[in-house]
């Protein structure tokens, strides 16, 4: 350690310096965003180096190679998405035709189509048929402040279109500047070569599929998708076990569509989620609290599936369970690649105040993500993954929707939108 002379303190060098800048930090907080007013912000080698109001930056000693004049404006961390499906072949317009005719999603799923028609569609294609497909959906995320997004499997559902998928993941990450984590979703239906031999295809994931995955080091996460149309209790058992000897940690698509008590079979694995979960109920809440799970609400699969069925918001609330949201953008359930429009719908359709949504897409996003100890907020240490929106206060950003208020998205310190 070098000891500071008196009267002579140390001269602070940074790369950038935010100044004339509102920050929602999203620092632990109740309601208020952990809001600094007239701030600025330092950032050094990508990371987030010093933050503070502008009278406690007069006072100090610093120099900078570059000064960003927010004027006003304000900051919050980086977007992220913490549920999605982007990676895919064809669309389902004719299901939404169909379902707006009468069917419903479960009926169309149990006549073969839904995630089955997706999973042909996306055997067929190339691995730059994907990217080029998938590309602009992360664009359109990317454009509307995100900076890290999740990104499932499971539209492959045998080893080499997993394979195909997962690696068009990580190529995403090279294409844009956007952090991507990877989920193995390889238990998300039963393909047609297995059809009613549901044990035959888990046996599939779970002695072939999975553990090459997990050598190959393709996935951060396993998931399943524990549904009437999905997965039963015990199978989603038998995937989250073998997901326990790789040392991979679980998440679950639960309580969609019916209550199966998947987050509290999800709970004993000490999951990072429980997603969906309009058919919730209170015992599952209270052992999502004790496992510290987060609760990922899809407004956007809600809305676009017209479900009336609400999750149990009050109680995530009375247990304090975090809320996370996320698009869940898919071709079947949520067509939809705008987490600004999620901002909107969560305090729309699910009540939630737009500081909770805010939160939904920053610190409990990134715990859903394993990365909280270096995304989600805007603290010293942390990752310098920042977006600068031209709002007047927060709660803009989820009150308004077809405005881009984005003016400048910040990357690991440099400057990309
Ligand atoms: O999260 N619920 C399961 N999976 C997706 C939908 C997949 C699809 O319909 O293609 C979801 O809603
Ligand atoms: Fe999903």
């Amino acid at each position: 350690m070098q000891k500071k002379k008196a009267g002579m303190p140390n001269r602070e060098s940074w790369e950038t310096l935010w100044i004339n800048v509102n920050i929602a930090t999203m620092v632990e907080s109740d309601t208020d965003y952990g809001a600094i007013f007239n701030g600025a912000l330092a950032v050094s080698k990508g990371k987030i180096v010093w933050l503070g109001t502008m009278d406690e930056l007069a006072v100090i000693n610093y120099s900078s190679k570059q000064i960003l004049d927010g004027k006003g404006k304000w900051l919050t961390p980086g977007l992220i998405d913490c549920h999605t499906h982007i990676i895919y072949g064809g669309n389902r317009a004719n299901e939404f035709e169909m379902r707006l005719q009468g069917k419903t999603y479960e009926e169309i799923a149990f006549a073969g189509g839904g995630i089955l028609s997706t999973v042909a569609a996306t055997r067929s294609a190339s691995e730059q048929a994907l990217l080029a497909s998938a590309k602009p959906r992360l664009m359109a995320l990317h454009k509307e402040g995100v900076t890290t997004v999740e990104i499932k499997s499971g539209y492959g559902l045998n080893l080499e279109t997993e394979i195909k998928m997962l690696k068009v993941a990580q190529l995403l990450e090279k294409e844009l500047p956007v952090t991507i984590k990877k989920t193995f979703l390889g238990a998300h239906a039963i393909p047609i070569e297995f059809q009613n031999n549901s044990q035959g295809y888990i046996n599939e994931v779970c002695h072939n599929i999975l553990p090459a995955i997990a050598e190959y080091k393709l996935a951060d996460a396993v998931d399943v998708f524990c549904e009437n149309i999905g997965f039963t209790l015990d199978e989603t058992k038998q995937v989250f076990e073998v997901a326990k000897k790789l040392n991979l940690p679980v998440k679950i698509h639960a309580e969609q569509l019916s209550n199966m008590k998947g987050s509290e079979l999800a709970s004993t694995y000490n999951a990072l989620s429980a997603d969906h979960l309009e058919h919730l109920c209170e015992e599952g809440v209270k052992a999502m609290c004790n496992a510290k799970m987060t609760a990922v609400l899809l407004p956007g699969a809600y809305y676009f599936l017209r479900e009336t069925q609400l999750p149990p918001i009050e109680l995530f609330r009375h247990y304090q369970v975090p809320i996370a949201i996320a698009t869940d953008s898919n071709p079947g359930s949520s067509p939809i690649t705008s987490i600004q429009l999620m901002l909107n719908m969560a305090c729309t359709l699910f009540k939630l105040t737009p500081f909770e949504a805010l939160a939904g897409v920053t610190v409990n996003a990134a715990k859903v993500l394993g990365i909280a100890d270096k995304k989600g907020k805007i603290a010293i240490g942390y990752d310098a993954d920042i977006a600068c929106w031209n709002i007047e206060q927060p709660a803009q950003l989820a009150y308004q929707f077809g405005v881009n208020p984005l003016t400048v998205l910040m990357k690991a310190g440099q400057v990309v939108i």
